[in-house]
């Protein structure tokens, strides 16, 4: 089910500078910039081979990054792991008892349809299904 890891998502609480240390250090550029409205974030894309690591900073109070940033602080926020089918991933992890948080795939960033699966069942980590 699983392709290839789309992006490692690290939330920040500066995206500006987050970018900067990136470009500083690893000479690394960004591929995709884009406030996603629905989460309430802002979000870089830096490509890494076929993947891409994605710094994510809020950009409402309410959005759940925000609130990730509040018990957390800084650091690793999701993984996204590349499907052929978001519909059909989802089904087939719902139907063996998998807890999502989508019920259904919703539009990601730059086009892609995705889904998230709950971080308390998954062993900590929030999963999301991203088909591009
Ligand atoms: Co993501």
């Amino acid at each position: 089910m699983l392709i290839e890891i789309d992006h490692v998502a690290i939330a920040v609480a500066d995206l500006d500078a987050a970018v900067a240390w990136y470009e500083t250090m690893f000479g690394a550029t960004v591929a995709h910039r884009e406030h996603i409205e629905s989460d309430g974030v802002e979000e870089a894309l830096l490509k890494v081979a076929d993947s891409y690591i994605q710094l994510l900073t809020p950009v409402t109070p309410e959005s759940p990054v925000a609130r990730y940033l509040e018990r957390h602080g800084e650091g690793l926020h999701h993984i996204g792991y590349r499907v052929a089918d978001v519909a059909s991933a989802l089904e087939t992890l719902k139907a063996q008892g998998a807890r999502v948080i989508d019920a259904s795939p919703r539009p990601g960033s730059r086009g892609t349809t995705v889904a998230f699966v709950h971080p308390k069942a998954s062993f900590g980590t929030l999963i999301e299904l991203v088909q591009e």
